[in-house]
């Protein structure tokens, strides 16, 4: 184990330091880092990154913003956007799984500009409110106004079906005059008074609120509209106190809802050479980002039909596969590695190995576009899977993928984080023992 020896508060640049030519790194950060890549000779190095980087509350800032799923340990990209050899050349980060926003947030306080793809709209919503500078300095005003406009409110509401089975009367009101309200708003306050929005319908669902995804509990069965109006007001002063921990003057960070195979999200190719990707990408057959946000989804208009299918099928690591995923042979995949172990899942259950050729052709394609916008530098943040009653090295494949296409591997870390058990805690799908943290480079052309 990599520790720290030397007092974490002398080398850690502070979160503001916002420079106007080039961010600050660590001198502290950068010596630790190369000791590792030396460590590195094929196998990966053990490291615990808490204890590098110490103490750092999960819900500084906006980083508690709320509970979104598998949520990267912060102490990541803080060392690897803090550390020479890492950001050396770099302008920007790129990260195409935004989920709630680590990354872009870390990089925010880093200095750097940053760009994020996320297909999730509810995730895509927690992020552009997580970074979104200077918009909201009347936050508790627009907050406010658009309670008192939703409880003036008369008109009826037609719920989505999805919902009547989650939430009392007298809530199913309330929520439904503040979605209403929320649609009506323009673009940057409706971002605001959304997110207020799907914070109070979480909490006022009679679901369990131990399970992430809905599972249905006698919670809220007999709530009231007061209820939801005294909930919207708790949710809004946690939004403005969070909101206003941020410090001022930060870089822009642009959050891009949508899905990363699609090459005009990307960063262009004159911006791409000095741009990091930094990303923690889903893991295969994790539909539970989707489940976990379904009924603010469906508040927030995104399952018209009281479904919320259609968002799965544009993720990555879905589990309903299109006809098109299933013409889609273990050849699609360009490592042979990869090609037996898909093969040997697809002997032991069909289905599984459909999702998970699906899931590495969808990587695939966007490490390609990594490289095809011309990306020198990756950093990967992955775990390892147990499918069909197997170990599935996700990780290493992962690697194999972006070896294929020219990028060489500087480091690979191991750290035994936990904290993906809702993606992980399936029948099928025992918890990833740790996660490995990558560092790949394109290695130049003669
Ligand atoms: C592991 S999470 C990222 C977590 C993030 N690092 C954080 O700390 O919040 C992966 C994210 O990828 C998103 N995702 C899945 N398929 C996608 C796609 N095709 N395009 C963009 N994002 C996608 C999921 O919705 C999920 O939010």
């Amino acid at each position: 184990m990599v520790s720290a020896t030397e007092p974490i508060s002398v080398h850690v640049v502070p979160d503001d330091a916002h420079h106007p030519t080039r961010p600050p790194t660590s001198k502290h950060y950068s010596r630790a880092y190369a000791a590792l890549v030396r460590r590195y000779m094929g196998e990966p190095v053990d490291i615990s990154f808490r204890e590098l980087v110490g103490p750092l509350p999960a819900s500084e800032y906006t980083h508690g913003l709320y509970p979104y799923p598998a949520r990267l340990l912060r102490h990541i990209p803080r060392f690897l956007l803090s550390t020479e050899a890492v950001v050396a050349d770099v302008d920007a980060v790129f990260d195409p799984f935004v989920g709630s926003g680590t990354v872009l947030l870390e990089a925010q306080l880093r200095g750097f500009t940053s760009i994020g793809v996320e297909q999730n709209p509810v995730a895509a919503l927690v992020s552009r409110v997580k970074v979104a500078q200077g918009a909201y300095e009347h936050a508790a005003d627009v907050l406010e106004g658009a309670l008192v406009a939703a409880k003036r409110s008369r008109r009826p509401v037609d719920p989505s079906p999805l919902l009547r089975r989650w939430y009392s009367e007298g809530a199913m009101s309330a929520l439904g005059r503040l979605a209403a309200v929320a649609a009506e708003r323009d673009e940057q306050d409706r971002d605001l008074v959304q997110l207020c929005l799907a914070l109070t319908a979480r909490r006022m669902a009679t679901t369990d609120p131990r399970i992430p995804v809905p599972v249905k509990s006698a919670r809220n069965a007999t709530a009231s509209s007061t209820d939801v109006w005294s909930q919207w007001s708790q949710e809004s002063a946690s939004i403005v106190a969070k909101l206003g921990t941020l410090p001022p003057r930060r870089p822009v960070a642009d959050v891009r809802a949508g899905d990363a195979r699609d090459l005009t999200l990307w960063p262009s190719a004159e911006q791409a050479s000095r741009t990091l990707l930094l990303t923690s990408p889903p893991y295969g057959a994790a539909q539970k980002y989707v489940r976990s946000t379904s009924l603010e989804a469906a508040w927030l208009g995104h399952a018209p039909k009281g479904r919320t299918v259609h968002l799965e099928h544009n993720s990555i690591g879905r589990e309903h596969l299109s006809p098109q995923d299933l013409e889609l042979s273990v050849s699609s995949v360009s490592s042979s590695r990869l090609r037996q172990a898909l093969t040997s899942i697809a002997e032991r259950d069909a289905r599984r190995g459909a999702i998970y050729v699906a899931y590495f052709a969808d990587m695939q394609r966007i490490f390609m576009n990594a490289r095809s916008v011309g990306m020198r530098r990756i950093a990967l943040v992955s775990g390892d899977n147990h499918v069909a009653g197997g170990a599935l090295r996700t990780s290493q494949h992962l690697a194999d993928i972006v070896q294929s296409l020219g990028y060489r591997r500087v480091v690979s870390l191991r750290d035994p984080i936990r904290g993906r058990s809702l993606l992980t805690s399936r029948k099928n799908g025992a918890p990833a023992p740790a996660e490995y943290i990558e560092i790949f480079e394109m290695t130049p052309h003669d």
